[in-house]
């Protein structure tokens, strides 16, 4: 399938509370998300995932979230003032060919990428790049919606991410979604 990125005025629809009856982001998150933890947020939107990792780190955890559409970046960080969480976000506008996190290496503990693997044409690149962002025994998440990514493109997605270094450690079910749990030893 094509690496067509998500357009901007999708953005309010994705972080919009009705995703809520398909699931809760604390429900999926919490057996990874720790108060203090340093998260990171890959191709973030509006922060349908960021805002309930900022309350989840606590007031001593940051959550890095990155996005490389500038009107992603500036819904997210509406909402994360009005939530009263800007302080733990670190919200950043990214490339196309680059997160530019070299000021993270080593640095995360929890890092999640829903739905953006399948918008990614160079995915070689982006998952060495968050791998080298990632502590040892950090927790990577990646999930695919299932209606538009089949099973056979998600397996490639995990081949190329053992590539990079990371470890296959689990599948979690979520609804109408393909995914799995990656760690880096
Ligand atoms: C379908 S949206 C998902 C947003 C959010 N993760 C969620 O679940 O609500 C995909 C997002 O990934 C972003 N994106 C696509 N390619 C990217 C890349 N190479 N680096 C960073 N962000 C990217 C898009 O701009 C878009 O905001």
């Amino acid at each position: 399938m094509g690496h067509r990125i998500c357009p901007w005025w999708m953005g309010p629809l994705l972080a919009s509370p009705l995703r809520r009856f398909l699931y809760s982001p604390e429900d999926l998150l919490v057996a990874y998300v720790e108060k203090g933890m340093t998260a990171l947020d890959i191709g973030c939107g509006m922060g349908f995932f960021s805002l309930p990792l900022a309350r989840m780190v606590g007031s001593t955890g940051k959550v890095i979230c990155v996005d490389l559409q500038e009107k992603m970046i500036k819904g997210l960080v509406r909402r994360a003032i009005k939530a009263g969480l800007a302080d733990r976000i670190d919200a950043r506008l990214c490339r196309k060919d680059t997160l530019d996190l070299d000021d993270f290496t080593g640095g995360i503990d929890f890092a999640l990428a829903c739905a953006i693997m399948h918008e990614v044409p160079d995915k070689d690149r982006l998952l060495s790049e968050i791998y080298k962002t990632m502590k040892k025994e950090g927790q990577f998440l990646i999930s695919e919606p299932s209606g538009h990514v089949g099973a056979a493109e998600f397996e490639k997605t995990v081949q190329i991410a053992q590539k990079a270094g990371f470890e296959p450690v689990g599948r979690p079910e979520i609804r109408r979604s393909r995914t799995i749990l990656l760690l880096k030893r």
